[in-house]
């Protein structure tokens, strides 16, 4: 098949090749591809995988074979897929736990944007407990991760001030949902009753202070690329750090937000658009901070 592998001489460490089909486990269904999505940090850490291996997180195509075991859609059936590898592939063997069915309505681009960042947004969100009525502060908001937090908090009801690095990168945020916006933390006065954080660093260790008591920050990325100096007086502020990790089993998260989308609830905010061959170019792209949202390839 055709596939986009790691290549470690290669432009951002990909090129598109031939590569083996993958094998199908007893628990897998084989996925003919239509499109991916790219994640900040799978293009960051592309040096960890072997040379010449198939990386990639989120994908959607539809089934070619159904699994042996029986379990998960028929051939046929038009899906979302998630796995820690393999989707940037023409084809990918995707456990049936790690996928969700995609409604008429959904286009296949659209519904590879949700694993890795939407369903993190979800599941940090709902690490903070109940928002309904509480200030709930995003960063990175312009980026993927934090475009679906911004969504999902105003959803559930929060009043969500979203951070971003510069006025322009907060282009269509308040359409999204966003109560206030800022620039790094500036006008952002305690209390805050919850931080779901893209960014570490100071910043973070600042957002951190202006935690009310109990309250926690989610610490989901650290795209700043800076250690958290979490000394006094921040400890003093009595938030509760979580060093998130997304894990795994989305398929019924995906199912979720796939319905949110379905009915106009959700926007999966495609910024950049093209096919596989144009990977290095997104990866410029996305490493420049010039795409507000997710960025999709089609797989053609
Ligand atoms: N823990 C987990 O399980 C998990 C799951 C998913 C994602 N993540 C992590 O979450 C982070 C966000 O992922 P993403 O896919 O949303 O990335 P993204 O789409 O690239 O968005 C990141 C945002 O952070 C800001 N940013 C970029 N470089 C920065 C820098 N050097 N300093 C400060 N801000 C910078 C940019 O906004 P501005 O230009 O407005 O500053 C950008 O919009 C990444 O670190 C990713 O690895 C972790």
């Amino acid at each position: 098949m055709k596939a986009l592998i790691h290549d470690p001489s290669a432009s951002h460490g990909i090129r598109l090749a031939d590569a083996p089909d993958p094998l199908p486990g007893p628990g897998q269904v084989l996925v003919e591809n239509q499109a991916i999505s790219l994640n900040y940090g799978e293009l960051r850490n592309i040096a960890g995988n072997t040379p010449g291996t198939v990386p990639g997180w989120d994908s959607a195509g539809i089934v070619v074979r159904g699994a042996s075991d029986g379990s998960g859609p028929p051939a046929g059936s038009r899906v979302v897929t998630f796995g820690w590898g393999g989707a940037w592939g023409a084809l990918r063997a995707v456990d049936t736990a790690e996928l969700a069915i995609v409604p008429d309505t959904v286009e296949s681009g659209a519904a590879s944007t949700l694993p890795v960042a939407a369903v993190t947004a979800l599941r940090a969100l709902r690490d903070l407990g109940g928002v309904i009525g509480r200030r709930i502060l995003v960063t990175g908001a312009s980026g993927g991760v934090g475009r679906f937090a911004v969504q999902l908090a105003a959803r559930a009801g929060a009043h969500v001030i979203a951070s971003v690095g510069s006025p322009e990168r907060a282009e269509g945020l308040a359409a999204l949902g966003a109560h206030q916006l800022v620039t790094g933390l500036h006008g952002v006065q305690a209390p805050l009753h919850g931080i779901l954080d893209n960014v570490a660093g100071p910043q973070l260790a600042a957002a951190f202070a202006l935690l009310a008591p109990g309250a926690t920050a989610e610490w989901i990325g650290t795209v700043s690329g800076q250690a958290i100096p979490l000394d006094t007086p921040h400890k003093m502020s009595q938030g509760r750090l979580n060093a998130f990790f997304l894990g795994d089993l989305l398929g019924e998260d995906l199912s979720y937000l796939l319905t949110l989308l379905e009915h106009g609830n959700l926007d999966p905010q495609i910024a950049w658009r093209s096919t596989w061959h144009d990977v290095a170019a997104a990866a410029d792209a996305l490493f420049a901070r010039r795409i507000n949202g997710k960025a999709v390839l089609d797989v053609k």
